[in-house]
Formats: structure tokens, C-alpha cells, sequence
């Protein structure tokens, strides 16, 4: 792997550390100073009579052009400044940002900085190998990013091209990004963990004409085919013409005419790479994720909107000051990774932490470990890696040194009232605020989160509470009424656009506008349900629609259905998410599957649910796997055909008073077989 000079690297993070620090900001920290905005907010200076959080929100709202020009122009550095701050209509589902404006996405995210600072640390590598981490300054990133950006010139990847990136969490896959965004391609990232038919499924509908992956992963002391999972998607994509493999290990792996090596090739290339001027609303990257029917769908961000909403979210929301550690744990993988571990902090010019390993390897004190060691400032998880480390005690947490955290962020699914606490009280030793931010791949960055806010304003233990600058949550009704009073629930949506939701989903528009445009004319809907307190705070209730969110991880159950059907044995399934309810760890939801054998077939129980567990983390991954399988002789149905999944999740939740109207039901026996048989396997 492409490693840096170590000692010019060394005295760096030294001399940085001491020069930037004694800001006035650091003040405010500590809640000395009582909150003015515009030394919160340097662009909001110029807003008239603005003081305090929440008259700087209601500003955002309701100036929401001043708001976003102000920070537009003075956040992000333009070739070309734009001409309109927005030109979006939710009801069409139109959504532009920044139009007539030019800029860089890698220039904003390095140039500038190794301008001002080139010696400060960028990266920070936290390798799978404990206490090995190595540091990459913004200068070393920007070289390796030019060189990258150079090779995939020179191999024919032009403008509006899209490269798919299949590798662990490291340097090269952030230069690979870089380079990307630098040449004015898209990148298509794909999660390591996903199996050979998920990758091939998403570099085809990319129509990728280059990957870039790792010969092999190293995760919790395990290692990862990758290259060999990369060689069994392209078989079936005609559109591959070139596979770079990057060595994180030492390694020989087969290649062919159609593989290089990655670093061999990189240092060919010149350090100097001529930037792409590109409009604002050029594409960036595709993330693909899942939605309710059919295949994940390739969300699209572009550029400026999404990067000055990442930069910003990052900078308020964690309370992110210059010459901090951040550690966002995510994998880049999934658009936390891209906004938080990336896009955020680089374009904030901030120290950021890549990190290749598990919250269990080597022992259960790995994060903690980690934040001693790199004096991490602001640690951002999530909630199922925290439930797993209450299990294992205190002590593992209590063995370092925490005094460098300031605060503690939450990600990717409720967090329990007992994991607030635990992360908040021990890990935090209460001095952290505890921020549990609620957003989502379409969304680009949080959108909902305790912070920022009043320096002493509460924050209450699992919500999300305030929307950030410029979001104004609404709550619908069932019959699509917009929901007015408060402490009351509803589906979750958006009456303004901001400038880091999606654009489009790729190749399919249509799609984009009939889930997230039609259901609620003129706003945007999320697919959550929500609360929203007396106070007029608000609390994600979960997903309304058939997406399943496994530890964080989301999974639409047409996607499992689709891989199940496909068993020999198997006539037709329904996969519901099924709400399991721990003491001590709140509610998480668990993939819960109904089969209908064909007829005539005759399998054991435990072959069947060996077989379908192996298709379906072939197929898609390993999470998606089913944790319950009911066999049933037949699903209930309605007389067209459908099946009504609506009395499967009441049967499985054992609430048979709830079962509703079934005088639509083609046969209501099918029913109480379904419940007998869900009795018989809890
Ligand atoms: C879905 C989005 C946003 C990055 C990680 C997941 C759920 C996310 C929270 C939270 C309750 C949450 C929602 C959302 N979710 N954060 N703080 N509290 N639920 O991104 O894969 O696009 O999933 O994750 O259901 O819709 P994603």
C-alpha cells in the first residue's frame, strides 16, 4: 500500500497540534460565552437581527436564499460563482442548486488546505492491525490523489464516466474518490462486505467501465477475497475494461490483461493533475441502496450542494473545531463513510480517521484503545456496535484515556434509552453530549440532531430532536393531511429542499419521483415515521414502508424474497422486518421469513435454512440473511393475489387483536395456519 514519509509526517502532527488551537471557538466550548451566532456562524453576520439557535433556524427557513448564498460563497471556494442559489420544486420533484457556478470537489477538499497548511494530517489510516496506524498530511493526499486522477486520464476515464470502487476503508479508496471528483467522473462505491452478484449487479447499472479494489481485505484479523470477488462480478459485465488492484497485503493474486497494479501504475503519473472545472450540478457519485421493491437504486449526488451540506453538518452538528481529531467509524462503503469520514471533514480541512477494523478486534476495547491513542475529539458510531460492547462490561471502556472526547454521535437506527446512557455516562463520562443524528443516503448529511443548539439546552436520550439550518421536518397523516399540533405522530417529510438531497435515482427518474415526490404532493417524503414532542422535538419512530433496517444496515424484503424465490424448493416467500424487543437493549428488528414449499418437495428444516442463508449471503451479503424461517402452506392473500404483509407483521408482533380488516382475504384459513405456525416456532 502507498505509505508516506513517516518522520517529515511525525514533526507535522506535532507543530500542528500546538499552533491552531486557543480560538475563540474554544470558548464558546465550554459554554463560557453566551451563544451569539454570528461568531457561532461567521456567514451569518450579515443576517439582520439574528441571534441565538433558533432564531438563526428560523432564519434558514424562512430566508433560506440569503441563508444558503451567504454560506455557499464563503464555505466553498468557486471557479465561477454562481448565478442562482436554487432553482428546486418538490411537487416536481425538481431540485438544482448553485446553477451557473464552477468548482472542484478535490480542490475544495485538498488544494486549498495544502495552500494554507500542507503539513497538517488529513488522514489518519487506523489500521486492521492494532497500534499501527499511519498518518497521510493533506499534501501527501493531494500528490496521491493528482497521481490517481493522472492514471485514470491516461486509461481513457473521462468526464461523466463512472468507476466503481470496491475496497476496505484506506487511503488509496479515499484518493480514489478524490481522484474521481478531480477528473470530473462519478464514483460508485460499493461496500466490501457485498457479495460477487451485488457488486456485478451495481457496476452494471452504473455501466462502470473501471474498478478499483484491494488484492485482498483485512478486517478483525480476517482476510477478504476481494480481488477474486471482483473477478467473479466482471464476468458478467461487458461494460469492464480495466481493474486496478491496490496491495493491502503482500500477496500475489492472479491477474490478467485487464488487471494492473495500482501503486506500479500510480508511480508513473505526475503529481500534478489539472483540475476539472465542473457546474455544481454535475454528478458526483452514485450510492446504490435499498427501497422497497424492486433492485437498490443508484441515488445521485452532485457536486456543490452536497459538499457545502456535508462541510457544514460535519462542522455544527459535531461541534468540529480546526486542528481536531474526528473518528467516524463508518464504513465508506455507505454514505456515512462518504459525508462523514470524506467529504465532511476534508473539506472542513480536518484530521480524519479511517478505520479498517472491528469494535471487537483485537479484544472489546479497540475504539477506546483508538481514541486514547490518536486523541480522537469527536467519536461518531453506531448504535448495534454500542449494544455489543455493553455486553462485554465497563472495564474496557474505563482502561483509557477518554479526556480527549467532546462529543459522541449516533448513526444508523434509534438508539435505546439504556445505549444512550451507557455511551453517554461511561464512555463520555458525562461530559460528552450525546448527538443521535437521523438522516439517510438520499438525504446527503443529518438532518435532524440535538446539535447545534443553546449552549445549555437539553438534549433528551434517544431523539434526534432539532433539524439542522435550513430543514423544516412536517408530520403527515394517514389520509396525506399535514399534521399541525404537537406531541403527535406521523410520516416523517421535508417542506424545503437543501442542497444535499439527491438528484435523481441513476437511469431511473421515474422511480425517484413516484417514492420520495408522489406520496405527499409538494414535499419530500422520507419513508420514517416520526413523534414529535410537546417541546416540537422529534424522534424517529422507524421505516413505514417494506424496508428493513438490520443493525443499521437497510434492506428492502422484496430484494430477500427475490434471492429466496429462487431456491429449488422454494414456491414463494414473504420476508417481513420483525421488531424484537431486548431488555436492556429497546427494540431492533430482525429479518423474519414465511416459506411456502413447492409441492411434493421433502427437506429438513435446518437444510433449508442452511441453503437459503447461503443464497442469500451469496447474492447480497451476509446481513441480509434471514434470522427466522416459518415454513407455511400458504400465504394469506388477497382475492387479486396480493399478499397482505400487513396481518404477516401482526401476526409475527403477536398482535392478533390488530389483524384488522381481512374480508378482502381470498382465504381466511390461511391465517390461523400462519398463527399456529408462528406459535409453534416461539
Ligand atoms: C435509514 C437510512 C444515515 C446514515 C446511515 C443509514 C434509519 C438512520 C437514524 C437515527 C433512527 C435512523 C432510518 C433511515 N436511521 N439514522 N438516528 N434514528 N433511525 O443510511 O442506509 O440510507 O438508512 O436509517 O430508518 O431512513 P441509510
Amino acid at each position: 500500500m502507498w505509505l508516506p514519509c513517516r518522520c517529515a509526517t511525525k514533526y507535522v502532527v506535532a507543530s500542528f497540534r500546538r499552533g491552531v488551537s486557543a480560538s475563540f471557538l474554544h470558548v464558546l466550548r465550554r459554554g463560557r460565552s453566551s451563544w451569539n451566532s454570528a461568531a457561532f456562524m461567521p456567514e451569518s453576520a450579515g443576517f439582520e437581527g439574528v441571534s441565538g439557535r433558533d432564531a438563526l433556524h428560523d432564519y434558514s427557513v424562512s430566508h433560506g436564499e440569503s441563508f444558503w448564498d451567504a454560506v455557499a460563497r464563503q464555505r466553498l471556494s468557486w471557479i465561477r460563482p454562481f448565478d442562482a442559489v436554487q432553482d428546486c420544486d418538490l411537487s416536481q420533484g425538481r431540485i438544482k442548486w448553485f446553477e451557473g457556478g464552477k468548482l472542484n470537489v478535490s480542490v475544495n477538499c485538498l488544494d486549498r488546505h495544502v495552500h494554507t497548511c500542507p503539513e497538517r494530517v488529513a488522514l489518519i489510516w487506523e489500521r486492521d492491525e492494532q497500534g499501527s496506524e499511519v498518518r497521510y498530511t493533506y499534501r501527501e493526499l493531494l500528490e496521491m490523489t493528482c497521481r490517481l486522477g493522472n492514471l485514470l486520464r491516461r486509461h481513457g476515464v473521462k468526464k461523466g464516466d463512472c468507476v466503481t470502487i470496491y475496497m476496505p476503508t484506506c487511503p488509496l479508496a479515499v484518493a480514489s474518490m478524490l481522484a474521481c471528483a478531480r477528473i470530473g467522473a462519478a464514483h460508485n462505491v460499493v461496500f466490501a462486505g457485498f457479495s460477487s452478484e451485488a457488486l456485478a449487479e451495481r457496476i452494471r447499472d452504473a455501466q462502470s467501465s473501471t474498478v478499483i479494489t484491494v488484492n485482498q481485505g483485512v478486517r478483525g484479523g480476517k482476510i477478504t477475497e476481494l480481488k477474486r470477488t471482483v473477478d467473479a462480478a466482471v464476468q458478467s459485465c461487458p461494460t469492464v475494461r480495466q481493474v486496478f488492484v491496490a496491495m493491502r497485503t503482500e500477496k500475489r493474486v492472479e491477474m490478467t490483461d485487464r488487471d494492473f497494479t495500482l501503486e506500479e501504475e500510480m508511480l508513473k503519473e505526475d503529481v500534478v493533475c489539472e483540475p476539472a472545472a465542473m457546474d455544481s450540478e454535475d454528478v458526483l457519485f452514485l450510492l446504490y441502496t435499498s427501497g422497497s421493491t424492486g433492485k437498490p437504486k443508484g441515488l445521485v449526488h452532485t457536486q456543490a450542494g452536497y459538499l457545502l451540506y456535508a462541510a457544514l453538518t460535519h462542522r455544527y452538528v459535531f461541534g468540529y473545531h480546526d486542528g481536531d481529531v474526528f473518528g467516524c467509524v463508518a464504513d465508506i462503503g455507505w454514505i456515512t463513510g462518504h459525508s462523514y469520514t470524506v467529504y465532511g471533514p476534508l473539506a472542513n480541512g480536518g484530521t480524519t480517521v479511517l478505520f479498517e477494523s472491528t469494535p471487537v478486534y483485537p479484544d472489546p476495547g479497540r475504539y477506546w484503545d483508538m481514541v486514547e491513542r490518536l486523541r480522537i475529539n469527536q467519536f461518531y458510531g453506531a448504535p448495534t456496535a454500542i449494544r455489543l460492547l455493553i455486553k462485554y462490561g465497563d472495564q474496557w471502556v474505563k482502561k483509557y484515556d477518554r479526556s480527549s472526547l467532546t462529543t459522541l454521535g449516533s448513526v444508523g437506527e434509534p438508539i435505546n434509552t439504556e445505549a444512550w446512557e451507557w455511551y453517554n455516562r461511561v464512555v463520555g463520562e458525562g461530559r460528552c453530549p450525546v448527538v443521535d443524528t437521523w438522516w439517510q443516503t438520499e438525504t446527503g448529511g443529518i438532518c435532524i440532531a440535538p446539535k447545534p443548539s443553546e449552549p445549555d439546552a437539553e438534549i433528551v436520550p434517544g431523539m434526534a430532536m432539532r433539524p439542522f439550518f435550513g430543514i423544516k421536518p412536517v408530520l403527515m397523516d394517514t389520509e396525506g393531511k399535514l399534521l399541525t399540533s404537537n406531541n403527535t405522530s406521523g410520516a416523517l417529510c421535508m417542506a424545503l429542499p437543501w442542497p444535499g438531497m439527491a438528484r435523481t435515482i441513476h437511469n431511473n427518474h421515474q422511480r425517484f419521483l413516484e417514492t420520495y415526490f408522489q406520496p405527499y404532493p409538494g414535499y419530500f417524503f422520507t419513508g420514517d415515521g416520526a413523534y414529535r414532542s410537546q417541546e416540537g422535538y422529534y424522534q424517529i419512530t422507524g421505516r413505514l414502508d417494506d424496508v428493513i433496517n438490520v443493525s443499521g444496515h437497510r434492506i428492502g424484503t422484496a430484494e430477500i424474497e427475490d434471492v429466496l424465490n429462487q431456491c429449488s424448493a422454494v414456491a414463494e416467500s414473504a420476508v417481513i422486518g420483525y421488531s424484537h424487543n431486548i431488555k436492556g437493549q429497546g427494540k431492533y428488528q430482525r429479518v423474519y421469513a414465511f416459506v411456502v414449499l413447492k409441492k411434493g418437495v421433502d427437506i429438513q428444516e435446518a437444510d433449508l435454512s442452511k441453503q437459503l442463508n447461503s443464497m442469500v449471503s451469496e447474492k447480497i451479503a451476509k446481513y441480509a440473511c434471514p434470522d427466522f424461517i416459518q415454513l407455511a402452506k400458504r400465504l394469506p392473500k388477497t382475492r387479486s393475489g396480493k399478499i397482505m404483509r400487513r396481518v404477516l407483521r401482526k401476526v409475527v408482533d403477536c398482535d392478533l387483536d390488530g389483524l384488522g380488516d381481512l374480508s378482502t382475504l381470498d382465504d381466511p384459513a390461511a391465517v390461523q395456519e400462519i398463527i399456529e405456525g408462528h406459535e409453534k416456532l416461539s
